[in-house]
C-alpha cells in the first residue's frame, strides 16, 4: 500500500481524501511538477522548485513549502514507499471553496505529493526510435493561457495525448495557432542539421522544459553543438538530419519518422544518443545509457 503526503501529513494512499468542493477538482484551478530521483538524489529539484514557485505565482498561490521542506518531504516520501530511483508529482489546488462564480480565491491550499518507481521506456525505443504524429489540435495560444503555468487543466495536452494514442504513437507534435513548430503534448523537440540544433523559442507558446534547457546546457558544453531557439515551419524539421523529444520521464526520445516522413532514413542518429548519454552522466547515473 503506498503512502502519499496530502495537507501537511503522510498517510495511507485509500485514506486520502479531497474534497468534492475542491476548486482544483470543480474547475481545474491548480498547478503540478513532477520530479526525478536517481541514486537517492533529486535531479535537477532547484528548476523543478523554481517552476513550480512561477507556476504558483500566477495564480497569486502562496508556496506552502520552503524548497529544503519540499526537498525533505519528497526524499522522506521515497523512503517511506521503499522507491530506488522515484518518479514524484506535487498537486497544489486552491484547496476548498464553493460552486459558482463568487468563488473564494483565498484559503486553506490542497497539496497532495504521490511517488512510485520511476519508470524508463523500453530501451529499444531509444534503440529503434519512435514515430511521431502532427497533431490536428493546436498549443494553446499563449494570450489565452500562461504557458509558464504548469496547469492541472491541461485538455490541450490530452487532446494530443488522444491523437497520439489514435494513431498508435507515443507522443505528438503540437504547432502553435500560428503554424509553428511549438512540443509534443508532454515533451519539448528539437532537430538537427550538420552541427546546428534546433529548438522553437518559448515566444511559440511551449513550456519551457527543465530537461530543455539541460538539453541545450549539454549541447553547447559538452558536444560543442551550437542551439538555435527560434519560431520554424514543420518543414524546417522534416528536413533535418536527426529529430528528438525531451522530458523527464523521456529523457532524450529519438524520432525517427513523423507522419508519413522519414527521418535520417528511419535510422537513430549519433547526437541524440550522446545526449541521452551525456544526461545520464549529469544525473550521476553509473552506467552508460
Ligand atoms: C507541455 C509540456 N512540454 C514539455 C514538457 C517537458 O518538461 P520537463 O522536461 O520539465 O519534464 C512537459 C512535461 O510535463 C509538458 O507537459
Amino acid at each position: 500500500m503506498s503512502t502519499v503526503f496530502l495537507n501537511g501529513e503522510f498517510i495511507p494512499a485509500e485514506q486520502a481524501k479531497i474534497s468534492v468542493f475542491d476548486q482544483g477538482f470543480l474547475y481545474g484551478d491548480g498547478i503540478y511538477e513532477s520530479f526525478r530521483s536517481v541514486g537517492g538524489r533529486l535531479y535537477q529539484f532547484p528548476r523543478h522548485y523554481q517552476r513550480l514557485r512561477q507556476s504558483a505565482e500566477a495564480l497569486c498561490y502562496p508556496m506552502p513549502y520552503s524548497e529544503q521542506e519540499l526537498e525533505n518531504i519528497l526524499l522522506m516520501l521515497r523512503r517511506r514507499n521503499r522507491l530506488q530511483d522515484a518518479y514524484f508529482r506535487i498537486t497544489i489546488t486552491r484547496g476548498p471553496g464553493q460552486v459558482g462564480f463568487q468563488r473564494r480565491l483565498e484559503g486553506e491550499l490542497t497539496c497532495l505529493i504521490v511517488a512510485r518507481e520511476f519508470r524508463e521506456f523500453p530501451e529499444e525505443c531509444y534503440r529503434q526510435g519512435i514515430a511521431l504524429r502532427v497533431a490536428r489540435t493546436r498549443r494553446n495560444a499563449p494570450e489565452a493561457i500562461n504557458p509558464k503555468i504548469k496547469s492541472i487543466s491541461n485538455l490541450n495536452s490530452l487532446l494530443g495525448k488522444l491523437e497520439a494514442k489514435e494513431a498508435g504513437v507515443l507522443e505528438v507534435i503540437m504547432l502553435n495557432s500560428r503554424g509553428e513548430v511549438c512540443e509534443g503534448s508532454a515533451s519539448n523537440i528539437f532537430w538537427t542539421r550538420d552541427h546546428w540544433v534546433f529548438t522553437p523559442s518559448a515566444a511559440t507558446g511551449l513550456l519551457e522544459g527543465v530537461t530543455r534547457s539541460t538539453i541545450i546546457r549539454l549541447c553547447e558544453q559538452e558536444l560543442d553543438l551550437r542551439v538555435i531557439c527560434g519560431e520554424y515551419r514543420l518543414q524546417d524539421l522534416l528536413f533535418s538530419d536527426e529529430v528528438f523529444i525531451t522530458s523527464t520521464s523521456l529523457e532524450v526520445m529519438p524520432v525517427v519518422r513523423v507522419d508519413d516522413f522519414t527521418i535520417n532514413q528511419g535510422r537513430v542518429g549519433p547526437i541524440a544518443r550522446r545526449l541521452r548519454q551525456a544526461l545520464h552522466r549529469d544525473m550521476g547515473k553509473t552506467e552508460p545509457a
